[in-house]
Order: C-alpha cells, then sequence, then structure tokens
C-alpha cells in the first residue's frame, strides 16, 4: 500500500477542459478501491464549485521564487479520495483554468509552480506520501522543486516521483526571462529545464521524475519518436526503460446508456431498441432531418490541431454527398470554429456544429449517433473512442495512440495514414458495412461488451509505485539522442 499525492490542473467534477479530468475523477478512487491511499492536489478557480462541501484545513505561506502568497487548503472527500483545493484568489480565482478568450494568463509559469509548492507543502503538513504523481506540464516543476526540498527536509527524503504525460504537446514552455520568478536558475541547463533558450516544465518533470508514464503502450512508443516527439524524444529516448505505457480506463458510472441519466432513452446490448429513439431525440435537438435510417456520425473534441478537423474540413463536400449527417460538438481554436460552422451553413441538411463545451449534448451524441468519428493527428489515449464502443456507436479512428489500442477491425474502423484521402475511404467502408444491420449490430455488441474499467489500469498503477518505492537508485541525467555515453547520475 503506498500513499500518493496527485498534483493536478484538472479533475472532475470539479474543473474540466479535456480528458485529463476525466481521469483525475476516476483513477484516484479506483486506486482507493485497491487499497492505495490518495490525495489529490488542485487548484481552486473562480469557476470552481465545492457546492458548500468543503472544509478549509489549513492556512499556509506558498514561496516561489521571490514571490510569497497565502493560501487557504479546502478539502473535499470523495470516494474516499482526499481532495486538497489550493485556494489563493489572487493566482487561480479567474474564470479560466489556463486562458480566457484564447489568451494565456501571463503568469501561467508562476500559477502553476506555486502549485507545486502547494503540494510539497501539503506533503510537509498534511499528507506524507511515499509517492508524488504529477500530471502533466502544470505539475513538471514537481520533481525539481522536490528535489531541492529533498536536500534541506528529511521528512520526504524517500519519497518517489511519477509524471504522467497525458499530451506532450503541452510541455508549459515559458520565456527564460521568467527563470527568476520560479527560483530554479541553477537547473536551467540543456540536461534539466532548459529547452531551447526557453523554461520547459514538462521536461523538468521527465528530467527528475523517478518513473514517466502515459496514457496508451502505443503513445509510450510512439512519443519517442520524431515525428510524435514534440522535440522530446531524445528526452524520451534517454529515458526509455523507465517509460511505460498505462491506458486510460473509463468511468462507466458515467459513461454507460443502461443508466447515463443524461439522455432519455436506456439500451444496452440486449435491447438495443432505446438507442433508435436516442438517435430521433438527438437529430431532433440538433435540427437535421429525422432520416434514421441514414447514418449519424458524431465528434466531440476539443477544437485543436491534433484532432484531424483539417482533413474532416478537407472532405466536407465529399462526404456531404453521401448518405450520412455528421454532428460536431466542439470549442477551442477559432480557425477550427469558423472552417466548421462554414461547412456547417453550406450543408445544413447534413452537418450540425455545436460550438461551446455542453456536457449533457456531448452524452447525448455518444448515445444518439451510429459511429464516431476521430481523425487524430496523434492521440495519446483518447476517451471517446471508448466511450464510444460502450454505447454502440461504432468508433472510425486513425490508428495512432490509444486509439490503435482500443478500437479492432472488428469493433470499428481505422485508418493509417494521416491523410483526407484515408479517412474517405475508412469512411466509405463503415458506411458499406451499416448497410448490413445484422451485421452492423454484431460489430456494435462486440464494442459493447469491451471492457475498459479502471481498475485494471489502477493495478499497473500500483505496480509501478511498488517498484520505485523498492528501487533506490539515483534518478538519471538525460542524455542527447545519439550521444555513446553512458547515463550519468544526478
Ligand atoms: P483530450 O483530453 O485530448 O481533449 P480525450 O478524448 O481524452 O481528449 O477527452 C476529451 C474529454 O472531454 C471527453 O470526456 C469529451 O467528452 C470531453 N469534451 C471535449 N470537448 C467537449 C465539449 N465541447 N463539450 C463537452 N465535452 C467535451
Ligand atoms: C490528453 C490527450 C488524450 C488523453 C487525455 C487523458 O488530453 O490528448 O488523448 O485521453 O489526455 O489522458
Amino acid at each position: 500500500m503506498s500513499r500518493v499525492l496527485m498534483v493536478t490542473s484538472e479533475a472532475t467534477p470539479f474543473v474540466k477542459t479535456g480528458g485529463l479530468a476525466d481521469v483525475l475523477g476516476a483513477l484516484p478512487p479506483a486506486l482507493v478501491s485497491i487499497g492505495e491511499e490518495v490525495c489529490v492536489v488542485i487548484p481552486r478557480y473562480g469557476s470552481t464549485s465545492l457546492h458548500g462541501e468543503d472544509r478549509i484545513i489549513h492556512e499556509m505561506p506558498l514561496t516561489v521564487g521571490p514571490h510569497t502568497f497565502t493560501a487557504a487548503i479546502d478539502e473535499v472527500q470523495r470516494e474516499g479520495v482526499r481532495y486538497l483545493f489550493v485556494d489563493c484568489p489572487s493566482l487561480y480565482g479567474r474564470s479560466g483554468v489556463y486562458n480566457e478568450r484564447g489568451v494565456d494568463y501571463a503568469d501561467n509559469h508562476i500559477r502553476f509552480a506555486a502549485l507545486n509548492q502547494a503540494a510539497l507543502e501539503i506533503a510537509r503538513s498534511i499528507f506524507t506520501p511515499d509517492i508524488f504523481h504529477a500530471h502533466d506540464w502544470p505539475a513538471g516543476l514537481l520533481a525539481p522543486y522536490l528535489r531541492e526540498t529533498r536536500a534541506a527536509d528529511s521528512s520526504l527524503q524517500s519519497a518517489k516521483c511519477v509524471m504522467t504525460i497525458h499530451n506532450l504537446g503541452y510541455q508549459g514552455l515559458f520565456p527564460r526571462s521568467h527563470l527568476g520568478d520560479i527560483g530554479l536558475s541553477p537547473l536551467f541547463h540543456p540536461e534539466g529545464l532548459e529547452f531551447w533558450g526557453q523554461i520547459n516544465y514538462l521536461k523538468a518533470g521527465i528530467v527528475w521524475s523517478d518513473a514517466v508514464t502515459t496514457v496508451s503502450p502505443t503513445y509510450a512508443h510512439e512519443m519517442q519518436t520524431l515525428e510524435y516527439g514534440f522535440g522530446l524524444d531524445g528526452v524520451l529516448r534517454a529515458r526509455a526503460s523507465r517509460i511505460t505505457g498505462i491506458l486510460n480506463g473509463v468511468d462507466y458510472a458515467e459513461w454507460d446508456p443502461e443508466h447515463d441519466p443524461h439522455v432519455r432513452h436506456h439500451y444496452s446490448a440486449r435491447n438495443l431498441s432505446g438507442k433508435r429513439f436516442a438517435k430521433q431525440a438527438l437529430l431532433k435537438e440538433l435540427g437535421l432531418p429525422l432520416s434514421l435510417k441514414r447514418p449519424l456520425i458524431g465528434m466531440v473534441s476539443r477544437f485543436a490541431d491534433q484532432k484531424g478537423f483539417d482533413l474532416v474540413a478537407e472532405i466536407a463536400d465529399q462526404l456531404a454527398a453521401e448518405d450520412l449527417a455528421l454532428v460536431i460538438l466542439g470549442t477551442g481554436e477559432a480557425r477550427i470554429e469558423d472552417a466548421l460552422r462554414r461547412i456547417a451553413a453550406t450543408h445544413p441538411e447534413r452537418f450540425a456544429v455545436h460550438v461551446g463545451y455542453d456536457e449533457v449534448l456531448a452524452h447525448r451524441i455518444e448515445a444518439g449517433a451510429d459511429m464516431f468519428l476521430m481523425p487524430s493527428r496523434y492521440e495519446p489515449c483518447g476517451l471517446n473512442q471508448i466511450y464510444s464502443l460502450r454505447y454502440g456507436t461504432v468508433p472510425i479512428v486513425r490508428s495512432t495512440g490509444g486509439l490503435e489500442d482500443t478500437v479492432d477491425d472488428s469493433t470499428g474502423f481505422k485508418f493509417h495514414d494521416y491523410s483526407a484521402e484515408a479517412l474517405l475511404y475508412a469512411v466509405r467502408r463503415a458506411l458499406t458495412a451499416w448497410k448490413d444491420r445484422k451485421l452492423w449490430r454484431e460489430r456494435m455488441r462486440r464494442g459493447m461488451a469491451r471492457d475498459f474499467s479502471w481498475t485494471a489500469s489502477a493495478v499497473e498503477y500500483q505496480q509501478l509505485y511498488d517498484s520505485i518505492r523498492l528501487h533506490s537508485e539515483p534518478v538519471l541525467h538525460f542524455i542527447p539522442a545519439g550521444s555513446d555515453e553512458a547515463p550519468s547520475v544526478a
């Protein structure tokens, strides 16, 4: 049994911009159910509503470089997990998590450095962990700060650090001129915090953690390649022996067509009839023609380069010529929003584009659509294709990262090349298969029977925690790719 202190910028049901939040809402309780003790440290944003269930348990000073703040720590217990909110309005009391109207907060480097200092203060005064578990770049400075703290404080001497990469595309890059703000100047070198002249939070986490994980086995391999490495492939290759890919799970209490509170018509693999009504209700809600024979394809996604909307835009006219309808829910880059709005305006009978963040509609699309499209350029894990499997909503995916690991040819349709032609060909294969209703239902049922519940993944994390606690080897320094030198010890 380990005491695990996780650090994150998002967790459902408190705050969510993407799949990271889903993971931090579900993995901690899954770990608790197999005997771990888990505490999650997370900022309390202006938008975080704790429904009056929080208790203020502590007030603490926070020091980040030359800056000092005072934070209250609010606690909410949920499914056996202690969620500790760092309540510091001058840093977090804003409407966004990372940005507002597409513009990043200018002090993000300080906001998320402070989060990690708060986690270390919590470790000293509230919850002493065996394992620190950092998620994504906002928790990247945890490992280097821990390294500094260890030197001065014996209570955290034996604690180990795991860094989970949910998305290599977001690294927490800041100009070198911000270095003074975070107090880590001695670590600004190519084997540490420095990345092509800038400060890189994620790299720091990778370099100084005892183990690095990512959210699918295929992405664990891909992120070490030039194509997918976002410039950190060399850093990762140098640590290859400490990298594990652990597939995300699904919280079936949230995502199950038999019980989903957001949809009016429920169904199961035994009795699929409710799905027809869910589709009808969705088409009506979206203002699309009420044609149940025409397959409805769904997409729910952040509008980001990663997600393959450029391919969808490229084949929009060909798709509109097919007997299908497409609903897209998402928000993000204005460029993508505009392109999709234009497509919907050109083909209103075929495409419905809903710009915004809408939890309820996301569930209704899972239930009401017949197919689910994820043509991602890269996808560390991806959750919607796994939800789709459970909803009998056949996924059409590019075979990359977690999409490759969760969908197979018997449950969905995959294409390999990142190209509009390959995507169109995969959609056409799905449309042809749709015509054989019996075989289609069999395909749906195979997907619905797949089990991606969190317990199996939680056990893998538990094994990893156990193994690094036994290992007393110090953390290795990064060796540039292609170097013949043996790794040196920090
Ligand atoms: P990522 O983390 O890269 O955004 P994932 O597939 O792992 O991708 O997770 C995305 C999560 O966010 C899913 O739970 C999905 O339903 C949700 N989501 C994304 N965009 C929206 C939106 N516009 N409205 C509601 N939920 C959304
Ligand atoms: C990231 C990835 C996504 C993954 C999620 C949760 O945002 O883009 O693929 O499912 O994190 O791990």
